[in-house]
């Protein structure tokens, strides 16, 4: 396993449609590698998520996990997840405004829509299909780690680019409303 160097905003791997693994492919001791290098870089990044575009990588897989996070200490526990090839369905129309950051945009936070409910399809790493309903602030999750393999950052996302900020002032001006924001959809969704 290896860490890998995380893209950043500007990297044209980071806007490109990242193209389907096949099972044989993914299967394959490179494929497999990169998705421990994925998780790898990951952990060590404090991410919540990473897809393979931000390590360079221009294939549809996304790893997300959530575990006593630093970067995002609110965020509810998600175990680690990888998603080969993901489509995600939202259920209903229902929204919520999340406060989003990104590995790939260093130092800027900002406030994004997301679908509160979504159906997961995708492969798992060994290449075997799988079907979940998420919600919530995960669901939010999900949307941003698929974004980055259709080439969409959550920048592009950012209706109102006065929510823009750097880390530190977001956790000067708007953690604590955000906590409490998060409780609320927590309560509602159970994640
Ligand atoms: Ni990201």
């Amino acid at each position: 396993m290896a860490l890998r160097k995380i893209a950043t905003i500007g990297e044209p791997v980071l806007r490109t449609r990242a193209r389907e693994v096949g099972v044989d492919e993914l299967r394959s001791p490179r494929m497999q590698a990169l998705i421990d290098d994925l998780v790898e870089t990951m952990r060590d990044a404090n991410g919540a998520g990473l897809a393979a575009p931000q390590i360079h990588e221009p294939v549809r897989i996304v790893a997300i996990e959530v575990s006593n996070n630093p970067r995002y200490p609110y965020k509810p526990e998600i175990p680690l997840t990888i998603l080969v090839n993901p489509v995600l369905e939202p259920i209903g129309d229902e929204t919520f405004e999340n406060f989003e950051g990104c590995l790939s945009v260093p130092d800027l936070r900002g406030v994004v829509e997301r679908f509160a409910r979504l159906r997961v399809r995708a492969l798992d790493r060994h290449g075997e299909p799988v079907e979940f309903e998420t919600a919530g602030i995960s669901a939010g999750t999900f949307q941003h780690e698929v974004d980055h393999i259709d080439g969409v950052l959550f920048v592009d996302r950012v209706r109102d680019p006065t929510t823009l900020c750097t880390w530190a002032a977001f956790r000067r001006y708007h953690e604590a409303a955000f906590r409490a924001h998060v409780e609320e959809i927590v309560a509602r969704y159970g994640s």
